[in-house]
């Protein structure tokens, strides 16, 4: 790994391929060829003989090397694949969890020509601008209980981001990350599974982090935005996904300790939608308009309808109306 090799060249000014090479326990050729593989990612790294190098700029990218110093997790990104471009880390994530990644393996890609969007619909976004992560899981669950796991991820991007920018965000149910009325980010949660086991899951996570607002084309702008357009200046990607991953497995260890109901409350007080005046299409295209009064010790939601009975909702998408 480059981590060593960039952590020494962070440090700032100039250091030898010698000094370079005591410290990494390698030969000075070893070093020069780590030094041009992390050129070719796009790190400036200036060399002159009598001086060594020093690292001029590092790209603005969400590579391995970026993100692992400084992310204090265990499990949860101690495994990362970078791709500059690809259709969806979503099936690239599927992929690697049929050959038996680990739990906690990231797949993140800077550009997705086929993201995929919750319901069959495409997820776009502008490269370099956002963050398109697949994390592997392997819960011991039943398959049931699987819809309470994109609410613990939902949590855990919202507690991110509260973190790393001034922002107050929301989460609308199921977990679309909103800031004020328009989403900057989503959730799609795809699982492999027998009737009593969950092989695994992967948790996919679209957020619109830097991307300008004339950049999303006309009819998605109306209804989304970015971190940045909300915060009125750059966000860091790697704090951010540094700060989720975090987030996210503090929250997935409490999940498999205690059961879902710390994380209800978590939920419900992140949560703009319970109380909410809402329309509700579910997933077989019917309709419903009603008050949200809770989510249940299942994840699931419970409408009140203007009859006063009661639906319980397991998926679908959620519209917030006034009263
Ligand atoms: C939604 O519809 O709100 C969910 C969007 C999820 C998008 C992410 S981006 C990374 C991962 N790869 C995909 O193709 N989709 C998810």
């Amino acid at each position: 790994m480059d981590s060593e090799l960039l952590q020494a060249l962070r440090e700032g000014g100039h250091i030898s391929g010698e000094e370079l090479g005591k410290r990494l326990k390698m030969t000075r050729t070893a070093i020069w060829k780590r030094v041009n593989r992390l050129r070719r990612l796009g790190y400036e790294i200036a060399s002159s003989p009598r001086r060594g190098y020093s690292l001029v700029s590092a790209p603005d990218l969400l590579l391995p090397e970026e993100i692992e110093p400084g992310l204090h997790t265990r499990v949860f990104g101690r495994s990362i694949i970078f791709y500059h471009e690809i259709n969806s880390t979503q099936d690239a994530a599927k992929e690697l969890a049929r050959q038996g990644a680990e739990e906690g393996t990231v797949v993140i890609a800077e550009t997705q020509t086929q993201g995929k969007g919750r319901k069959g619909r495409e997820w776009s976004s502008v490269p370099g601008q956002g963050i398109q992560i697949s994390v592997i899981l392997r819960p011991r669950l039943k398959p049931s209980q699987s819809i309470q796991i994109p609410l613990v991820a939902g949590v855990a991007v919202a507690q991110a981001i509260a973190e790393v920018t001034p922002l107050k965000p929301r989460i609308k149910w199921p977990n679309d990350l909103m800031v004020g009325e328009k989403k900057v980010g989503g959730i799609l949660t795809e699982m492999n599974a027998e009737i009593d086991r969950i092989d695994y899951v992967v948790l996919g996570i679209g957020l619109n982090v830097n991307t300008p607002q004339s950049l999303f084309p006309k009819e998605i702008g109306e209804i989304a935005t970015s971190l940045a357009v909300k915060s009125g200046g750059p966000v860091s990607r790697v704090k951010l996904l540094q700060s989720f991953l975090e987030e996210f497995e503090g929250l997935y260890e409490e999940y498999n300790t205690f059961g879902f109901q710390t994380i209800r409350e978590k939920w419900k007080a992140m949560s703009n939608t319970i109380g909410a005046w809402v329309e509700l299409s579910d997933v077989d295209g019917g309709n419903m308009k009603g008050k949200i009064l809770d989510i249940d010790s299942d994840g699931a939601l419970l409408l009140q309808k203007r009859d006063k009975s009661i639906e319980r909702v397991l998926a679908g998408d959620v519209t917030l109306r006034k009263a």
